[in-house]
């Protein structure tokens, strides 16, 4: 089963992906984390994009589209959970080009809709494990007294670049703009779902798996 997990800035995308990574041996393609990644590996791409995430503004369809087909061409999986792929309608399109390349189809897009103010206070209190990616936060769930990643035991920890107020409204901004159309887009294709995503994380987990099962 290949899913999308739609949804704005701070929406648990990366939090829900990652459970479905452990439960039903998924993987996570996360432009976001893959554009990180070339970033702090120094690569000349990474370079190019630093200041534009930063801004919170979008990087080029040529950059995420490559990125993804290369991932695709490269894993292999029983299912993908795409995390912040697709963001434009150009993207939408060249996804479903990829999978049908593959014989593949895409089954469900699910949306994760939160208010904008729960946003802002979830993602200026997010960190991630330097290690494994593990997320934070300092309200809702705290790095553990110990100071050691739940997951992988490592005890350092990252805030992102664009966790700010003023790159966040840029990049709700862009989610407005360009990414929230791919909702009626998917509708069309009779593949859209819509979960609330206010709430504890294991409610919102099951009621991800009642739209995946249904
Ligand atoms: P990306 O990394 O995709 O960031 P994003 O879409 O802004 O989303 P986030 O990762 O901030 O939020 P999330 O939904 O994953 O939330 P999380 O689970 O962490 O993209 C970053 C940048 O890269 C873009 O701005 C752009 O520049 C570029 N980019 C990436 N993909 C691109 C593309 N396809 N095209 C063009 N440019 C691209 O949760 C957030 C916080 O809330 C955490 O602290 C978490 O612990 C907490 N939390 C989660 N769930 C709950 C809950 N239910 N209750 C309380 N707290 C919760
Ligand atoms: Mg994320």
């Amino acid at each position: 089963m290949n899913i999308i997990l739609l949804g704005p800035p701070g929406a648990g995308k990366g939090t829900q992906a990652r459970v479905l990574v452990e439960e039903r041996n998924m993987v996570q393609l996360s432009t976001g984390d893959m554009l990180r990644e070339a970033k702090d590996s120094g690569t000349e791409m990474g370079q190019k994009v630093a200041a534009v995430m930063a801004r919170g503004e979008l990087v080029t369809d040529e950059i995420v589209i490559g990125l993804i087909r290369e991932k695709l061409e490269t894993t292999k999986a029983e299912g993908f959970i795409f995390d912040g792929f697709p963001r434009t309608l150009k993207q939408a399109d060249a996804l479903a080009d990829l999978l049908k390349d593959m014989g593949q189809t895409l089954d469900k897009v699910v949306e994760l809709r939160v208010e904008d103010e729960a946003l802002v206070k979830r993602i200026t209190a997010r960190s991630t494990c330097g290690n494994c990616g593990e997320v934070y936060n300092d309200i809702t769930k705290p790095i553990p007294a110990d100071g050691k990643c739940e997951k992988c035991g490592n005890t350092a920890f990252k805030r992102r670049a664009d966790d700010n107020e003023e790159s966040l409204k840029k990049r709700l901004m862009e989610y407005y703009k360009q990414t929230s159309p791919l909702i009626g887009y998917y509708y069309a294709l009779r593949v859209h779902s819509r979960v609330d995503g206010l709430g504890e994380i294991d409610a919102i987990k099951s009621s991800i798996a009642e739209k995946l099962d249904a």
